[in-house]
């Protein structure tokens, strides 16, 4: 019998590089074994291990469209050794992969359900990978809203997307300071909640962002009349594994890697330091 050892990273080859920001960037990888890039194959919210000889490491939500089998996109902000190393790579560069991991976004109960989804930060690159199947089927879905807020208008991540998405989704992007072209919202991005109309009863809410983020709009969407029980928060824990073997991302008695990144608001705001 073959043993698999499920640390080995497979080799993935930059196809493509953008400069979202200053600090971000978006990587088109492929894998070089053409049979293993056909069969993979991912939620939106799972991410892989990326790894980099001679720095270490990672977890990476996967943005890009899960029905693209020729290549998929990964989202990195430069903010420690191996995520700096990771935004100097050029195309034909190599890095290592494992995976995906994790559950995913709630995607079976989303149908014919309203959907808010809030963002801050880089949470928005895996949720890019759930606009792709909102969009493509948007009428399984009732009303999608989209909140995102960042820190300035240049911090904007994908924001050339948003024309598309905005024929089928309703966009709400705030900025905590503007710049002499900005004529959008300013302030936190809970603030947007005012401009939700939707079915609490039928309401499905996702949040990627920064755990500040969490509690602002867990008391909003509970004033919306939205139940803990649907709604859905990504979060991050420092990880080695990925797969439920070292216990580096333990929250209480769940591992973030396996039983998350994505988990039920009322499963897990009583553990301390969840959110
Ligand atoms: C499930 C998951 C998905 C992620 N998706 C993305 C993504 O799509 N794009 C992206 O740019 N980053 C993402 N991250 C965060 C990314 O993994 C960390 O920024 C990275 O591990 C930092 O490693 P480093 O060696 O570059 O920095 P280090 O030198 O190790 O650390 C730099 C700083 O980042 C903090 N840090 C390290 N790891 C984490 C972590 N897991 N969560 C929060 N803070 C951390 C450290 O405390 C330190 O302050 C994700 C993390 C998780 C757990
Ligand atoms: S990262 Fe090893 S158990 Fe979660």
């Amino acid at each position: 019998m073959k043993i698999i050892n499920p640390y080995l990273p497979e080799i993935a080859i930059v196809e493509g590089v953008r400069n979202l920001t200053q600090n971000t960037k978006l990587f088109t990888l492929k894998f070089q074994d053409t049979d293993k890039q056909r069969k993979f194959s991912f939620i939106p919210g799972q991410f892989v291990e990326v790894s980099l000889f001679g720095f270490g490491e990672v977890p990476i939500g996967i943005s890009s469209d899960p029905e693209n089998k020729k290549n998929f996109q990964i989202c990195v902000r430069e903010s420690g050794s191996v995520t700096n190393a990771i935004c100097r790579l050029n195309i034909g560069d190599k890095v290592g992969v494992r995976g995906p991991y994790g559950n995913g976004f709630p995607l079976k109960l989303l149908s014919n359900k309203d959907i808010v989804i809030t963002t801050g930060g880089t949470g928005i690159s895996p949720l890019r990978s759930l606009i792709y199947p909102l969009i493509k089927y948007r009428n399984k879905f009732k009303k999608i809203y989209f909140l995102y807020g960042a820190k300035t208008p240049s911090d904007l991540l994908f924001r050339d997307e948003f024309k598309i998405w905005e024929k089928y989704i309703n966009i709400c992007i705030t900025v905590d300071q503007a710049d002499p072209n900005w004529t959008g919202e300013l302030g936190l991005v809970s603030d947007l909640c005012r401009l939700i109309e939707i079915d609490a009863n039928k309401s499905i809410a996702i949040m990627v962002g920064p755990p500040v983020m969490y509690k602002a709009m867990y008391a909003e969407l509970t004033n919306l009349g939205i139940s803990p029980r649907n709604i859905y928060v990504s979060l991050e824990r420092r990880m080695k594994c990925g797969f439920g073997k070292c216990q580096h991302c333990t929250l209480g008695t769940k591992y973030v890697c396996k039983d998350g990144p994505t988990f039920r608001l009322d499963e897990i705001i009583k553990i301390p330091g969840a959110i």
